[in-house]
């Protein structure tokens, strides 16, 4: 009986320790924070998105964002950064609700989405997981947030 209670004991102790530590939040960074290389700048500034914010089009970037593309499994299904594999990320996945990135360029983010942000959670999406033109819809979404 005693080792039942011991073992049961360890077990919630190692349950409860894990969540804990699961659910410890990372913190965002500076959403002004540039995320392109200094040296890379200029150039990822000059990308203009060639999709138009039509209705349509943000309807089928969020339909990428929610689905194939696996945005929200850290960003959120709404994109304000409370996805359940972004918890456990330090930094934390970027909130697109933040009125500040309207400061941030389109080319900025491509060059995000292209090359990922190094030492982070954020890895490399187009081309691969998605296509360069799924990607110019998916910040057709993420631009109606903020
Ligand atoms: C595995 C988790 C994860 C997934 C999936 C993910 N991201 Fe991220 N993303 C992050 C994290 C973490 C950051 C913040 C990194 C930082 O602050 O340095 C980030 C940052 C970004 C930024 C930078 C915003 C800025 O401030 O410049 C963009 C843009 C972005 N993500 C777009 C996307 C898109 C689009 C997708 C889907 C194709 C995606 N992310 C999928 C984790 C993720």
């Amino acid at each position: 009986m005693k080792f039942r209670k011991l073992v049961l004991a360890l077990a919630l102790v190692s349950f409860f320790g894990v969540s804990i530590a699961q659910s410890a939040p990372g913190k965002e960074t500076d959403p002004l924070g540039p995320k392109v290389p200094e040296d890379e700048m200029e150039e990822a500034k000059e990308w203009k998105n060639p999709m138009k914010p039509t209705p349509a089009n943000i309807a089928k970037g969020k339909a990428l964002f929610q689905g194939k593309a696996t945005c929200f499994t850290c960003h959120g299904n709404e994109g304000k950064g409370d996805g359940v594999a972004g918890a456990a990320l330090d930094p934390a996945p970027r909130n697109f609700h933040n009125p500040g990135l309207k400061k941030k360029t389109d080319g900025e983010f491509m060059y995000v989405i292209k090359n990922g942000i190094e030492g982070t959670g954020m890895i490399s999406y187009a081309p691969g997981i998605i296509t360069e033109e799924e990607a110019a819809l998916i910040l057709l979404y993420e631009r109606s947030l903020h």
